[in-house]
């Protein structure tokens, strides 16, 4: 996205995901607005890519699900007051978990978070104010330094929530903003971002499911730039001194209770990160 100036269309895309997770007879989560939010053309983009990757709806859908979970432990269980949607998109967290006394922050890239807040503009009963718009361009800006500037307390913990962004940034602008996440941010946060295998970011020796969903990303105007198997040693080497990783078979076993071989869960995991080690039960 860096070298285009036009909103993000994975975010509609995505947005248009949670709209139909949200339908679910029994929903992991609800999201309200993200119907109208992805409007005719967020469902138009999702509906292309079902006949690539069949499997998106319930990947997007136990991701969101698992990190609204993580949102809500440390803001009911730990006292978090500041939560940053790092690429937030069409995130409307800041509306569904919303918490007395807890700031929402969502970083985006000027181009996507002018769209939104348009999209916003124009639904009726949206908490607008509900976030505080960070604009921050990853590839070439410093994150702590737009929050900051922005209000955000570097002195207090933060969970911060980078979710479907890593993929479609090159691997400098990955590791800039790791570092200055682990250097920046008060030493009892968390980060939590999906990544892809280092396969599908290559593109190289794909089943051809796989080459058509990565290449359909591409044609959308963000190309999948970075993917790892391991994400401990770039962690380490940004600062980071605690990481777990989660599988989305693990994860679908635990919130959808099975497991099926076909849901093509092979490449995409989630990654926890912080700068020492969390205080019990969290996460
Ligand atoms: C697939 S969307 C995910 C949106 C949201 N996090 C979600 O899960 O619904 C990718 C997001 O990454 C953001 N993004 C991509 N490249 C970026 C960059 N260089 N700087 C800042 N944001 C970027 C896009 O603006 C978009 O919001």
């Amino acid at each position: 996205m860096d070298i285009q100036s036009s909103a993000s269309k994975t975010a509609l895309m995505v947005c248009a995901y949670r709209a139909r997770a949200s339908r679910w007879p029994k929903p992991l989560f609800v999201d309200p607005w993200a119907d109208t939010l992805a409007g005719d053309d967020g469902h138009d983009i999702a509906r292309r890519l079902d006949q690539q990757f069949a499997p998106m709806e319930t990947w997007l859908a136990l991701r969101v699900a698992y990190l609204d979970r993580l949102v809500a432990q440390a803001v009911d269980r730990l006292s978090i007051r500041q939560v940053v949607i790092l690429g937030a998109g069409y995130d409307t967290r800041a509306a569904r978990l919303p918490r007395a006394g807890v700031s929402y922050f969502e970083v985006d890239h000027p181009a996507t978070q002018a769209a939104k807040r348009e999209r916003l503009g124009r639904l009726e009963g949206y908490p607008i104010d509900a976030a505080i718009y960070v604009t921050c361009n990853f590839e070439r800006e410093d994150p702590i330094e737009r929050l900051v500037a922005s209000g955000f307390d570097a002195t207090e913990p933060a969970l911060v929530i980078w979710e479907g962004v890593v993929p479609y940034l090159t691997e400098a602008a990955v590791r800039a903003t790791a570092t200055r996440l682990a250097s920046g941010l008060d030493p009892r946060s968390l980060v939590a971002f999906d990544y892809v295998g280092k396969k599908l970011a290559a593109g190289a020796n794909l089943s051809a499911k796989d080459q058509q969903t990565r290449d359909y990303v591409g044609e959308l105007g963000e190309p999948i730039q970075f993917g790892t198997d391991d994400p401990l040693p770039l962690l380490y080497d940004c600062g980071f001194r605690w990481v777990r990783s989660l599988d989305f078979n693990e994860l679908a076993l635990e919130l959808l209770g099975d497991y099926q071989r076909d849901r093509q869960f092979r490449f995409q995991h989630i990654a926890l990160a912080a700068v020492r080690t969390p205080v019990a039960g969290w996460p």
